[in-house]
């Protein structure tokens, strides 16, 4: 059969090369063969692309400050969608970075209704619980929206920044939506920028995984950052131009002061900027600009990385939907219904028994593979072989389904042993049970 047909690219990537091309973001194929230790989810294509993930992968192997920040809405229930984000943030905190977790119940006050009692109660025992479960350590930090000021000072300094029309572009505001739906819109965003604070080590590399639905808000949040900066610092030709933006004369004054203490290029000084010839060094006047402004109490912010995982299909088939439990296993779900949801789910089988073994079924069509290949299997060859038994017709859907349905059991009956031990150790994170 086909064995040269890629296991891994098993789900229909022709969807996301549409993002690539309309939205700018990159393909992760680039980066893959520089990683030494790269993620399951990266080897399997499951993560399949990225902006600006050089500067993290840079600090990763240079051992320099890089943070991975991501968020969840304590909406309802956390499932194997969320697990790919926090083993994502986990996989990041273990190769040294600083680790974030937002807990956004303040989004989830304003645009689901959700009290914050309640935000409270499903954050800590749907998503933070599951979170230090899989692995992440104390030293990261895990917060509650609302519970932390000096991200929401942040908010309200990032929300100088945008207007209506914008948001409303991208969110589809009208005139109906409530004024807390923009505001937790503006949260979100220093969620992501907060790391780059002064009080968490200044200006550095952070990388935010989410699905990539969000990618609206990484751009906005992107260009955010970029509104904060002071100054900008381009290549032209033959020469570094350092432009002021709306920099204070003496913010000006002390950009070129730091110039001319690091002996870069030769300096020509205008009022709202400053030309450097004799080859400077870009990425060498970028960090010193950076610094200028940090020092004169800027925030110097690095545009935000981010990482785009796809999305596993619905077990019901469709989209896997939190208004529709058929769809998806939840984390903290008894691990015999979601062994029965598997039995029940939709695969990449024929009609009947003698066509399969005729024409053989499609793995890449079918949420049974997709759950192996996102969760249960750590095993390639293993993975392999059940591809091609697939596609050659020697596998029966009721065999595999029987199988993936055991994984899923243990599984989960592991995962929540694990949360329990952690509901002992929440005080470690800062966390009041
Ligand atoms: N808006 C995200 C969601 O709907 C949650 C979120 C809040 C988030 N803050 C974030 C995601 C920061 C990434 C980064 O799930
Ligand atoms: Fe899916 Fe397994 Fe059936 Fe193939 S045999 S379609 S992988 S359930």
């Amino acid at each position: 059969m086909d064995v040269l047909l890629d296991p891994w690219g098993a789900v229909q990537v022709d969807d996301y090369s549409k993002l690539f091309q309309e939205f700018g973001i990159s393909s992760f194929d680039e980066i893959l063969p520089r990683m030494d230790r790269p993620h399951a989810y990266m080897k399997r294509k499951i993560i399949f692309g990225h902006r600006d993930y050089w500067p993290v992968l840079r600090a990763m192997k240079e051992g320099t400050p890089f943070a991975v920040m991501s968020g969840f809405m304590p909406s309802g229930r956390a499932h194997l969608g969320h697990m790919m984000v926090m083993n994502e943030i986990i996989w990041h905190q273990r190769q040294g970075g600083d680790a974030y977790v937002a807990i956004a119940d303040m989004e989830a006050h304003a645009v689901r209704g959700v009290s914050w009692q309640r935000c409270r109660e499903l954050g800590i025992s749907e998503y933070i619980l599951s979170l230090i479960a899989l692995g992440f350590q104390p030293g990261g930090h895990i917060y509650f929206q609302s519970q932390n000021f000096r991200m929401r000072d942040l908010a309200f300094e990032l929300a100088c920044q945008a207007n209506f029309s914008e948001m409303s572009a991208i969110y589809g505001f009208s005139g109906e939506t409530n004024i807390a739906h923009m505001v937790s819109v503006a949260v979100q965003s220093a969620d992501i920028l907060h790391p780059q604070l002064e009080e968490h080590g200044g200006p550095k590399p952070v990388v935010i995984p989410v699905g990539s639905d969000q990618d609206a808000h990484i751009r906005l949040t992107r260009d955010l950052a970029y509104r904060m900066r002071r100054f900008l610092v381009e290549e032209r030709d033959g020469y570094v131009s350092v432009r002021g933006k709306a920099a204070s004369p003496e913010l000006m004054e002390a950009a070129a002061e730091a110039l001319k203490g690091a002996g870069i290029g030769r300096i020509k000084r205008y009022s709202e900027h400053i030309d450097l010839y004799g080859g400077a060094n870009l990425g060498e006047v970028e960090e010193l600009i950076r610094r200028v402004e940090v020092e004169g109490g800027e925030f110097g912010f690095l545009p935000p990385a981010s990482l785009y995982h796809r999305f596993m299909t619905g077990l019901s088939g469709g989209k896997m939907s939190s208004s529709k439990p058929e769809s998806y296993i939840a984390l903290s779900e008894d691990p015999k219904d979601a062994a029965r949801k598997v039995m029940r789910a939709i695969t990449g089988g024929k009609q009947s028994l003698a066509e399969q073994k005729r024409d053989g079924g499609e793995p890449e069509r079918c949420s049974v593979y997709e759950l192996l290949l996102f969760h249960l299997s750590d095993d390639e060859g293993e993975l392999e072989e059940i591809y091609r038994e697939c596609r050659s017709g020697d596998r029966t859907c009721g065999r595999c389904k029987a199988e993936a349905a055991e994984k899923v059991r243990a599984f989960l009956e592991e995962h929540q042993r694990a949360r329990e031990d952690a509901r002992t150790r929440l005080s470690d994170y800062g966390i009041k049970p």
